[in-house]
């Protein structure tokens, strides 16, 4: 049976997020498995995230080119356009080869009477490419390719470092993985890497190895049995910071797909209990994945943790984790997609939410017990202000340092994306104060 076009699938791709708010993880795989060839597979996921990448100046480039915006039924041809302007830019296929293969794309999508303009424009971009390639763009949403809205965030929040954040976030990122302590050492699984050919370096953080190439991760040493997991290395500092003891109860506030809960129970096997919770179901089942392959084990629990009354039975957490959700502006490296869905109202939104199961969890910890804040985002709302204000309003609430400099008014440790380093993110630790504890205690 013949396999649908590639580049056909790469309009819908594109399409789909650009016009209808799909994010890559939901429209990708779908559309992958259309593809029998793993190379194609590849292949297509770099066209969908480097137009992700690009979409600004590839958008600018390409609409100086039509003589009328593509729209309605034609937004399609729009996809397929920028996908072949993206190939013709930015990968090694071969130009004929781009301007056939979306040629026979156009046919395949139903607009053969647009095989013309498809195959025209094509040649002409890259009649001129030499020049395409050079072009500065003066508007900073095209130059930085980044919508305007959040470069003004940046910018106020960070004066000197904003463009050296757009510019990490306009990079492929590094392949993070973490050795699984409970299985072998660094050492030993970096000497398997070798072994097997595979390019590894140790990482900063004890169970963390950087792959500089992307690739399957199901084909390395022992990847099937848990050797190993996929985790950036911003992430793996979440389990040193919560620092579970033996016999102690945690929560993992907001847990799913589970990454750090089976980093928690890798660090410490003695807990007598790691709950995981999440509200959403299905990605709950993800957890449990998670936990299958490195044979591990949880409470799974699917509840809003904004809402503890409804799923909690009322023993209190030595320890819990509140990675919350959040606008995930330090991992959009990851996530180029997100640049174009995510929107300015959403941040305070998203403060409100954070806070609400910040107040809740607060609830859930008992008196001496620690919680560590963590956040995926690089915006202060979401981060140092969300934990400022939470310090001022709870009289129980005393910062525990992670960092030299914190204090109540700058309370946390903000982790900024680096091209070989790790993603952006934010941690807070709280402690609950004792009984009786006075604030200045
Ligand atoms: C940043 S992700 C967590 C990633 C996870 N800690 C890991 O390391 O794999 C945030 C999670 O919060 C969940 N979530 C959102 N609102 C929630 C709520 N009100 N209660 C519990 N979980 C919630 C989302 O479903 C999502 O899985």
């Amino acid at each position: 049976m013949s396999q649908p076009n590639l580049r056909a699938l790469a309009a819908s791709v594109v399409i789909q997020v650009i016009d209808q708010g799909h994010s890559l993880s939901q429209a990708l795989p779908k559309a992958q498995s259309k593809l029998r060839d793993a190379r194609d597979k590849a292949l297509l996921a770099e066209i969908a995230y480097g137009v992700m990448r690009q979409l600004p100046q590839l958008d600018t480039q390409l609409r100086r080119c039509l003589q009328k915006p593509l729209s309605g039924k034609k937004r399609i041809i729009h996809g397929l356009l920028l996908a072949g302007l993206y190939q013709l830019k930015h990968t090694r296929v071969g130009s004929h080869a781009v301007v056939a293969e979306s040629v026979n794309a156009c046919r395949e999508i139903g607009a053969p009477g647009m095989t013309g303009l498809v195959n025209g424009v094509l040649r002409a971009l890259d009649r001129d490419m030499d020049a395409l390639q050079a072009e500065q763009f003066d508007a900073p949403s095209v130059h930085y390719r980044h919508p305007g809205w959040f470069i003004k965030r940046l910018q106020q929040a960070y004066p000197d470092q904003w463009a050296a954040i757009l510019d990490a976030n306009n990079e492929a990122p590094p392949l993070w993985l973490r050795n699984n302590a409970l299985q072998q050492s660094r050492d030993a699984y970096l000497q398997q890497l070798a072994d097997a050919g595979v390019e590894a370096v140790a990482g900063e953080e004890q169970e963390a190895i950087r792959l500089p190439k992307p690739r399957d991760v199901t084909g390395l040493p022992g990847f099937p049995k848990g050797a190993v997991s996929v985790q950036d290395h911003s992430a793996q500092i979440s389990g040193r910071l919560l620092n579970a003891q033996p016999g102690e109860r945690v929560l993992d506030a907001c847990a799913a797909p589970g990454g750090k809960s089976c980093h928690i129970l890798e660090q410490q096997p003695q807990l007598a209990e790691l709950v995981a919770l999440d509200v959403d179901p299905w990605r709950l089942t993800r957890v449990q994945q998670n936990l299958d392959r490195l044979g591990l084990t949880a409470t799974l629990k699917c509840g809003d943790g904004t809402d503890p009354q409804s799923w909690w039975d009322g023993q209190a957490f030595d320890r819990i984790l509140l990675d919350a959700p959040c606008s995930a502006t330090g991992v959009i490296r990851r996530n180029p997609d997100s640049k174009w869905l995510r929107r300015d109202e959403d941040i305070a939104q998203l403060a409100e939410l954070q806070g609400k199961i910040l107040r809740a969890c607060w609830q859930m910890l008992k008196p001496g017990g620690t919680l560590v804040y963590a956040t995926c985002s690089v915006l202060p709302d979401e981060n140092v202000q969300q934990i400022q204000a939470f310090l001022q309003n709870t009289p129980d609430a005393m910062l525990d340092p992670i960092v030299a400099g914190e204090d109540d008014t700058t309370p946390g440790w903000q982790l900024l994306p680096t091209v070989e380093g790790g993603d952006g993110f934010y941690y807070a630790r709280l402690i609950k104060r004792q009984d009786g504890a006075t604030q200045t205690a």
